[in-house]
């Protein structure tokens, strides 16, 4: 028998982006929103509840890079993201496509004003957010610290339709089932957790803009507490421009007043995306 012996070929060169991290999984929720996790670089030290610039190699040779909260918690050894799908989007009409084992770019400086730092001690924390706006409390509401710092923690999230509060749905199941949040904060934990999701185009258990909900007064009695007041109630809002807008005119009315990392306060803001 002849045995052929062919040099194997030359492995194909591996393109380098600058600050590389390997995609692990993707998850598709609907046809808008999708979450993905990738590789954390070693060096990269955040605080819950801050965004970093992700993105691609542009068709021009140079990085397109957008904001990103990181919907990972700060002591999770991988990063999630949770993403829109903007059909013309010059990013997400082609990160949508991403796969495990893909690379994406991420510039590890990580910043923001949704953090814990920026708000004084308190009994009571909404996170108010809207679409993506769930992302930086999905690293929050995982962070071991939002439960020794408050007796209460209130999530509300509002989109148009039912599928998109599907990966806040479940992200409230995992952590009421967590057991390392359970082993570090006691186990009633998760009866510190309320989920309060509403939409405003599909039919749900819960309709309407949180807003109208809180005006109304219906969101108070539906959770039994009392509306907000500074000397209980803290607050992180992430939404739209014109969420974020009506709703911090709505915290200043409660006499909330805004923090930031320079000087914490009642209440902090981010918008989820720019209009
Ligand atoms: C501080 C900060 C944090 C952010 N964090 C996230 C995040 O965690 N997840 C995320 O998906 N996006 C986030 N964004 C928005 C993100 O930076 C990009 O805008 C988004 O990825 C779309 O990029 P693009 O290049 O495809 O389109 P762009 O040109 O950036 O946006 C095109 C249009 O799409 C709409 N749009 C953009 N982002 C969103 C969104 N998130 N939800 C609904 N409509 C949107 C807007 O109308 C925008 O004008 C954040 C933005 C900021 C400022
Ligand atoms: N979600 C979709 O199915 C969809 C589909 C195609 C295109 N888009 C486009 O994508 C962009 C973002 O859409 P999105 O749905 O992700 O985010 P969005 O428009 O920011 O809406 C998210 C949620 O926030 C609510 N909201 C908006 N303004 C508010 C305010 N001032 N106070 C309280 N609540 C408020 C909306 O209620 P309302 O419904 O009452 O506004 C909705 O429930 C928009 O430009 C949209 O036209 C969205």
């Amino acid at each position: 028998m002849i045995h052929v012996t062919e040099a194997a070929a030359p492995a194909a060169k591996t393109p380098t982006l600058p600050d590389a991290q390997t995609v692990t999984e993707v998850r598709h929720w609907t046809d808008r929103l999708f979450s993905f996790r990738c590789t954390r670089p070693a060096s990269l030290r955040f605080r819950s509840g801050e965004f970093v610039m992700i993105g691609l190699m542009g068709d021009n040779g140079k990085p397109l890079l957008r904001a990103y909260s990181i919907a990972s918690p700060s002591w999770d050894e991988e990063l999630e993201f949770y993403s829109i799908k903007v059909q013309d989007g010059p990013l997400t009409s082609k990160l949508q496509h991403i796969k495990p084992g893909d690379q994406i770019i991420l510039r590890p400086k990580p910043v923001g004003t949704l953090v814990h730092d920026a708000l004084l001690p308190g009994r009571r924390i909404w996170f108010f957010a809207t679409g993506t706006g769930i992302a930086p409390f999905a690293s929050l509401l995982r962070d071991p610290q939002t439960y020794s710092d408050y007796e209460e923690v209130i999530i509300t999230h509002t989109c148009r339709e039912v599928g998109e509060l599907q990966y806040g749905k479940e992200l409230i199941e995992s952590i009421r089932q967590d057991e390392l949040l359970a082993e570090l904060i006691g186990e009633g934990f998760a009866d510190k957790l309320r989920y309060y999701p509403t939409t405003t185009r599909e039919e749900s258990a819960k309709m309407g803009r949180i807003t109208d909900l809180m005006r109304k007064g219906e969101v108070f009695e539906d959770l039994g507490v009392a509306p907000l007041s500074p000397e209980t109630d803290r607050a992180m809002v992430c939404g739209n421009l014109a969420f974020n807008l009506e709703i911090k005119d709505m915290l200043e009315e409660y006499g909330l007043e805004e923090g930031a990392n320079s000087k914490p306060a009642h209440y902090v803001v981010e918008k989820a995306f720019l209009d």
